[in-house]
């Protein structure tokens, strides 16, 4: 594999419209996680825990958890990130590197997907009751998945956040100011 070819996954901007018509396949999401449940973790501690959801009424409900989750309402498929609720500082970091793996693992399946952060913690509670999901796990982020929809896009399918990126000219800290980072 060329770093063109790494180059095009990472750059493939987020999906939120899917395709009502393409099913994600349960082999598909399968094949997703045997490639991501490799990557490392501080420690190897592999503080995540995934669960596959479909039911359209939970989807619906999961929606109405977090201020911008709407879209999550008419995915095909959502993978709900759950990480440990414990003192070590690098879980976080670990769950965010393992959903970039399954990101693009996914991306190389042909699927779109996107991110969705639930908050206050009160949903992500009521997220982690409505799942059945067990005590100490903390269910933050959602990753819709989806064939891109191949017509318009729909209301739900659009962002009020500026698209792009920084240079890494502007990302080198040595060049850089004091931070600015909305
Ligand atoms: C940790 C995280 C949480 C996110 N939460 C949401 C969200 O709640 N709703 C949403 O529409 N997009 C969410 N996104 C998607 C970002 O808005 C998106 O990655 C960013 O705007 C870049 O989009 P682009 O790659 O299409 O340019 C989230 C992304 C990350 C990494």
């Amino acid at each position: 594999m060329e770093l063109d070819d790494v180059a095009a996954l990472i750059r493939r901007p987020v999906v939120r419209s899917f395709d009502p018509d393409r099913p994600v396949p349960d082999d598909a999401v399968g094949r997703i996680l045997e490639a991501a449940r490799w990557t490392g973790s501080a420690r190897n501690r592999q503080p995540w825990r995934f669960a596959t959801v479909r039911d359209r009424a939970t989807l619906r409900a999961l929606a109405g958890l977090g201020a911008y989750a709407q879209f999550v309402a008419d995915a095909p498929a959502v993978l709900v990130v759950s990480s440990v609720h414990h003192e070590y500082a690098d879980s976080e970091f670990d769950v965010g590197r393992i959903t970039q793996s399954i990101v693009l693992a996914a991306a190389a399946l042909g699927l779109g997907s996107c991110p969705a952060t639930l908050f206050p913690d009160d949903n992500v509670g009521a997220a982690r009751s409505l799942l059945g999901l067990p005590e100490g796990w903390r269910p933050r982020h959602l990753l819709a998945l989806g064939y891109p929809s191949a017509g318009p896009v729909t209301a739900t399918g659009v962002s009020a956040v500026p698209r792009g990126r920084r240079t890494v000219e502007d990302l080198v800290l040595e060049d850089a100011g004091p931070p600015d980072v909305g």
